[in-house]
Parts: structure tokens; sequence; C-alpha cells
């Protein structure tokens, strides 16, 4: 088939990629010629494991394009998919629609015969209806240009992987629409995804609504499982318990599961936090507002695990953070990502900047973007370097390497031998406890005793 995927961010990229994957002739578009012609020269713009070599085979055959023309996805495409960003508002909790918005804004207008634009954004629920009647209106094909939605739910660091092998399909299609259209509209889904389904990969076909939902509901749901097990790492640190335990023995319950059941500095990056928001406002504007106050405590559980770090930092150091040195692992908001999008561990480096420290950074992929962000820190080139002279080290992004480290080597070099592991992980996981304690470390996690 041939397909356009519009906006090629982290999203988009992975998509269009995936979609050449799949047999499909695809045309990438976005509005900034510098990511058209970086993704045109085969070059991915951000780091995810596996895609860059997907993304140059496909360029190479030409099976995958990209453009700055919705003219010329206009005329290329099939089905369209809407993969641009929906970021939370600079001076409110609500989703910022305007790119979603502007894509069916610039798109429509060139939409001369039938086409389907298939929302793939997390977005607020009702925005689907909205922009399908915006498209109709624009379009001059008018009903015969179509919405549908398919929500996607790729985790960075494993983009590739879950979007070739997902856990869900979910098409939502316009029950407004006459029926012909209806089917037409799941009909074409289905072959675009026809490979994975094949695959038996489960699918959802339901109405917009529901289809919005899922999406939001699945982030606030495993949202809501990391600050159910951060609330108990507060209750561990106040009764001398250990969350890296109590979390393994619920996990052996069926119903409970173990996954997204890490206690830690919490979580981060460019869609829970932002989702979980934008849903509670949604919920308001709906008059139902009460139905999801819960996430506000999630939230608020979320951040003060990052100021329980500062509280232990400030600890170690007598009291007083200000014009001593401390080092911090961790840039990116998780391990095998460059995204610093609402990352606790900058956050905590930035927290205790504030209060007067000399805090240098150090993260194996994300040292760029915090750089350009926060250029105030300072930053080392690697995590013994970052350790110099410091008086506590902060371990707040579980990259692989740190755990390979020799607590010695680092205690040759840090002014005091204190460590707080931010991401205490599961037992036999993660940094070793004894081994630093063995090598003389103070060693404080969040949640263990
Ligand atoms: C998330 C959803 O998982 C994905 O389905 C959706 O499409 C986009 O949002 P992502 O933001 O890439 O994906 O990261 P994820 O792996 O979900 O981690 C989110 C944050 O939670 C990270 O900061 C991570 O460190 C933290 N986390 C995760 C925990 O603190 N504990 C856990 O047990 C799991």
């Amino acid at each position: 088939m041939r397909i356009t995927v519009i906006g090629t961010g982290y999203l988009g990229a992975t998509h269009a990629v995936c979609m050449a994957e799949l047999g499909h002739q695809v045309l990438g578009v976005d509005v900034e010629p510098d990511k058209v012609a970086a993704l045109q020269a085969g070059r991915v713009p951000f780091y995810e494991p596996g895609l860059a070599e997907l993304l140059a085979k496909h360029v190479a055959s030409g099976q995958l394009r990209f453009t700055t023309s919705y003219q010329e996805a206009a005329r290329f495409g099939q089905v369209h998919f809407s993969c641009v960003g929906t970021p939370q508002q600079a001076d409110s909790h609500k989703v910022d629609l305007r790119h979603v918005d502007a894509v069916i804004e610039s798109l429509a207008p060139w939409l001369e015969g039938p086409a389907l634009v298939v929302g793939k954004s997390t977005v607020p629920v009702g925005t689907a209806a909205r922009l399908a009647a915006r498209l109709a209106e624009l379009a001059p094909a008018g009903s015969a240009a179509r919405l549908a939605w398919n929500p996607e739910f790729l985790r960075e660091g494993f983009a590739v992987e879950d979007s070739l092998r997902p856990d869900r399909l979910v098409l939502g299609i316009d029950r407004d629409a006459p029926r012909a259209d209806q089917e037409l509209a799941e009909q074409l889904l289905r072959e675009v995804y026809a490979p994975l389904l094949d695959a038996r990969t489960p699918l959802v076909v339901t109405d917009f609504a529901t289809a919005e939902l899922v999406k939001t509901a699945a982030n606030a749901f495993l949202a809501t499982k990391i600050s159910f097990i951060n609330a108990m790492a507060e209750i561990c640190e106040a009764s001398g318990a250990d969350v890296t335990q109590l979390a393994a023995s619920l996990a052996h319950d069926g119903r409970i599961g173990g996954r997204f059941l890490r206690a830690g500095v919490g979580f981060g990056g460019g869609c829970l936090p932002k989702d979980i928001r934008g849903f509670a406002a949604r919920a308001e504007e709906l008059g139902v507002g009460e139905a999801l106050s819960f996430l506000r405590d999630v939230d608020a559980i979320n951040l003060r695990r990052r100021e329980r770090v500062v509280d232990l930092a400030r600890e170690l150091c007598g009291g007083d953070v200000a014009g001593r040195r401390v080092a911090v692992w961790g840039a990116a908001f998780k391990p095998d990502s460059d995204d610093i999008r609402d990352s606790p561990a900058l956050d905590v480096a930035m927290r205790l900047h504030r209060l007067g420290a000399e805090v240098t950074v150090f993260d194996p992929k994300a040292a760029d973007n915090a750089r350009k962000l926060r250029p105030e820190l300072g930053y080392a080139l690697d995590p013994v370097d970052a350790a110099r002279d410091a008086e506590v080290v902060l371990h707040l992004t579980e990259w692989q390497e740190f755990r390979a480290l020799d607590p010695r080597q680092v205690g040759a070099v840090a002014a005091r031998p204190q460590i707080v592991d931010g991401r205490p992980d599961r037992p036999g996981a993660g940094l070793d406890a004894d081994t630093w304690r063995a090598a003389g470390w103070t060693y404080r996690a969040l949640g263990r005793p």
C-alpha cells in the first residue's frame, strides 16, 4: 500500500520505518526541512536501538522517502497516519492540540479523492470526533476523506519491537459515518496491518472515544502502578521494610504482576507525566473530575520521590548541599534513551544546583541533550570522572554500565564514599548494595533500610 506518515518525530519516524518494514511504500512528511534531510540521508535524529539500521535499509531501497510537501503527501497516500506530538500546554495541565489540528488543516485541502486519515497521537477523548468533522469540511473530497483513530503504545528504547510486535492493535472507527464507510476504513487498516494480524496480534475494533481512552487509560494505569509501589516505598522508609523485596513478593500474585512495579525516583518522559495531567484536566471538562482525582495523588507521589533524593543527599552532606560536589549518574528519563523530557534525574540535578550544590552529571547517551537544556550543570565523560571529589553519588537512571562499575575504583576518586540508589530495582538486579557496602560505601536507597 502507499502510506504517508505525517510528523517524523519519535513516534512518526518509528512508524514510517516500521510501515516500510511491513512491506508498504512510505512517504514521511514533516514541516522541518532539517529533519526531512537527515532522515532522507538515513540519519535518525534521536537514539533508539535498531531504528537506524532499518531506516538506512528502506531509504536505500527507495521504499521509504521523506518530504515537506503536504500536496505531494495527499497525491501519494491511500492512508495518511498523523503522528505529531501532543505536549502539555505551557500554562496549564491540558494537552496542546496545535500540531494535531495543523495536520488536518494542512492536509485536508489537498485531498481530492477518497483517503483515510488515521490519528495515532495521544489525545483527550473527544478529539477524533471533532477532527473528523473538520476533515470533511475542509477536504474537496468531502466525506470521501475519512478519519480513523489508531493509538500507539510504543515505549522508547523498544519502539521498533513494540511497533512490529504490539500487545494489541486498537482501531477506532467513526460510528457516525455510513456503514459502508466504516467498513472501508476498517478494511484499509486491516490491510495496513495484515502481517501483524496474520501473526495473531489481538485486534480491538471500536468507536473513536473508546480508542482514544484505551491509550490514556493504559498510561494512567501504568503511572498509578509505579506511584503505588513508590507510596509503598514511603511506608517502607518509615517502617524499616524493603520495597524491592515487597515488590518481588507482590509480583508472585499473578493478578498483580511484576511489571511496572519498580520503586525508585519515579516516572518521567514525554508521556506518562503529561498524559495523567491531561487526562485529569479532560475529566474536569467532562464534569467527572472526581473520577480521576486520584491521578493528582499519583502525580504528587511521583514528584515527592525526587524531593526524597534531594533530602537524602542533603542528609549525607551533613544537612546542607551548598558548595558540595554531587555526582548524578543518569540524565535520560530512563535507560536506552537519550530523551530528557521530564527526566527525574535531571530534575533532581537541577533541584540540587538551585540549593547551591556543584553538580556533575554523566549519562552515556543523553548528555548532549542535557547540556543544551541545562548548561548550568557540569558534565563528565565517564561515571568515575563524574564522581571525582564528590561527597555523594546519586544513581538516578539505571543504565546497565553503572552496574558493572567497581565501587573501589569510584571510591578512590570520590571525596566521600556515599551513594544514593534512586533505582534500586529487584533483588539480584541493579546496583548490588552488599558489594558497595563491602567496598566501604555508605549505601542508601529509596524504599530500602
Ligand atoms: C510509556 C508507555 O509505557 C508506553 O506504552 C506509551 O506509549 C508511552 O509512555 P515510555 O515513556 O517510553 O512509554 O517509558 P516507560 O518504559 O513506560 O517508562 C516511563 C517512566 O516510568 C520511566 O521514567 C521509567 O523509569 C519509569 N518506571 C517504569 C518506573 O519508575 N518504574 C517501573 O516499574 C517502570
